[in-house]
C-alpha cells in the first residue's frame, strides 16, 4: 500500500490512478474536534454530499478515557475506526498548555505512526497577501525530535527535554519527500536543519537527507539551515519548492508559510503513514466564535480534498477545490477571519451551489 499511498498523495496535477476506494462506499473516520470544530465538520460534510462523494463517514468521541496507566488517551473505539478504515479527517481539538492530558492532536500522530506531515501552502486567488506566487510544501517529520514527550526535572529548577532523532525515522521522512516530489511534479527538495549547532541530532537527519538524495538524482537537493530559510521565505518565498525537516522546525516553518498565504484558517495538512492516513485542519478551537456560525471551515475543506486524492477521488477532489477557491476568489462570501462578514453556513452554501451548478 505504502508505494501507491505515495505515489497518490494529494498530487496536484490531478491522476489517472485506479480508485480503489470509489467501488465500494468507504468509510472515513470524523472527529469533528472542539470549539468550532463540529460546525467547520459539518460543512464539510454539506458540501461531500453535494458533489456526491462516495464516503460514508463515521464519527467518533475522542474525549480523553483513562487507561490500565492512569493516563488519559484516545478512548480505544476511535483508536478502533482509524485501524479500521485507515483514513480520517480531524477538527482542532484542544490542546492543555503545561498540564493535563498530552495534546490528542500529537497522540493520534504517534498512534496510528503517521510520520510525514505535509502541508502545502499556496497564494489564494482574489486574497491577496504580501507574495501573489507562493507555492511551497512543508514535509515535516512527525513522530519525534521535541515532540517525545521525554522530559523531566534534574534538580528544582532544572528540566530537561530529550529532543531524539533516528535513521529510521529521517530517512523515511526524507524518502517521503522525495517521492512526494517526485509524483507532484516538483524539481527541488530543501533539507532544513541546525546542524551547525546540533550537530548530532540534526547532523544525523541531515546525513540521512543526503544519502536519500543520492538516490534521486532526478530532484534537486539543497541544505539549508532554519533561520537562513525562515529569512529568506519571508523575503523571497519563490525560492523554496518542497522542504523536509524535524519535527519542531516544521511546526513552526509551516505557520510561517501558511502566514505568507492568509493563515491557518486557508491552509490544509495530512498526516501520512504506512497504512493510513489523517488530514486535518491545523488552526485553533477558536473557543471566542464557537457556535456562533462566524468560523472559516476552509482549512479543513482543503485538507478533505487532499484526502480525496489520497483516496483516488480526483474529479471529486478538483470539484470541491474550484468550487472553494471560486468562492474565496470572487469574494461575496468571505468569512469574518478574510475580512468579510458572511456566515459559515452562507460560504458553505455558495460552495454547495457551485458544485451543483456544475453538474
Ligand atoms: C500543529 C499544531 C500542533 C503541533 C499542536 C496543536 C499540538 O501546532 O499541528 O502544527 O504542535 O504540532
Ligand atoms: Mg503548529
Amino acid at each position: 500500500m505504502a508505494g501507491s499511498v505515495l505515489k497518490n498523495v494529494f498530487t496536484q496535477l490531478g491522476g489517472t490512478g485506479v480508485r480503489r476506494y470509489a467501488t465500494n462506499l468507504h468509510k472515513v473516520t470524523l472527529i469533528p474536534g472542539d470549539g468550532i470544530g463540529p460546525e467547520i465538520s459539518a460543512a464539510v460534510q454539506q458540501i461531500f454530499s453535494a458533489c456526491k462523494v462516495p464516503i460514508e463517514w463515521e464519527p467518533v468521541d475522542v474525549t480523553p478515557v483513562k487507561g490500565p496507566d492512569g493516563k488519559f488517551g484516545i478512548p480505544p473505539a476511535a483508536i478502533e475506526s482509524v485501524n479500521r478504515n485507515k483514513i480520517g479527517l480531524k477538527g482542532p481539538l484542544m490542546t492543555p498548555v503545561g498540564k493535563g492530558h498530552r495534546s490528542l492532536n500529537l497522540a493520534i500522530r504517534k498512534e496510528f505512526n503517521l510520520y510525514a506531515n505535509v502541508r502545502p501552502c499556496r497564494s489564494m486567488e482574489g486574497y491577496d497577501t504580501l507574495y501573489r506566487d507562493v507555492d511551497v510544501v512543508t514535509i515535516r517529520e512527525n513522530t519525534e525530535g521535541e515532540y517525545s514527550g521525554i522530559e523531566h526535572e534534574i534538580v528544582d529548577g532544572v528540566v530537561q527535554s530529550i529532543k531524539l532523532i533516528t535513521e529510521p525515522a529521517s530517512r523515511r521522512v526524507a524518502d517521503f519527500a522525495f517521492q512526494y516530489a517526485r509524483n507532484n511534479g516538483r524539481s527541488k527538495v530543501t533539507a532544513v536543519h541546525k546542524a551547525n549547532i546540533m550537530r548530532m541530532s540534526d547532523g544525523l537527519f541531515l546525513r540521512c537527507c543526503r544519502e536519500v538524495a543520492e538516490k534521486n538524482p532526478d530532484i534537486r537537493f539543497e541544505e539549508k539551515y532554519l533561520d537562513t530559510v525562515c529569512l529568506n521565505m519571508v523575503q523571497d518565498p519563490s525560492q523554496y519548492d518542497v522542504l523536509v525537516m524535524p519535527n519542531l522546525y516544521g511546526d513552526i516553518l509551516s505557520d510561517l508559510c501558511a502566514g505568507l498565504v492568509g493563515g491557518l484558517g486557508l491552509t490544509p495538512s495530512g498526516n501520512i503513514g504506512e497504512g493510513g492516513a489523517v488530514f486535518e485542519s491545523v488552526h485553533g478551537t477558536a473557543p471566542d466564535i464557537a457556535g456562533q456560525d462566524k468560523a472559516n471551515p476552509t482549512a479543513l475543506l482543503l485538507s478533505s480534498v487532499m484526502m480525496l486524492r489520497y483516496m483516488n477521488l480526483h474529479e471529486h477532489a478538483t470539484k470541491i477545490e474550484r468550487a472553494c477557491f471560486e468562492t474565496i476568489k470572487e469574494g461575496n462570501f468571505r468569512t469574518a477571519d478574510l475580512g468579510g462578514q458572511a456566515k459559515c453556513s452562507e460560504f458553505t452554501g455558495e460552495i454547495i451551489r457551485k458544485i451543483e451548478e456544475s453538474d
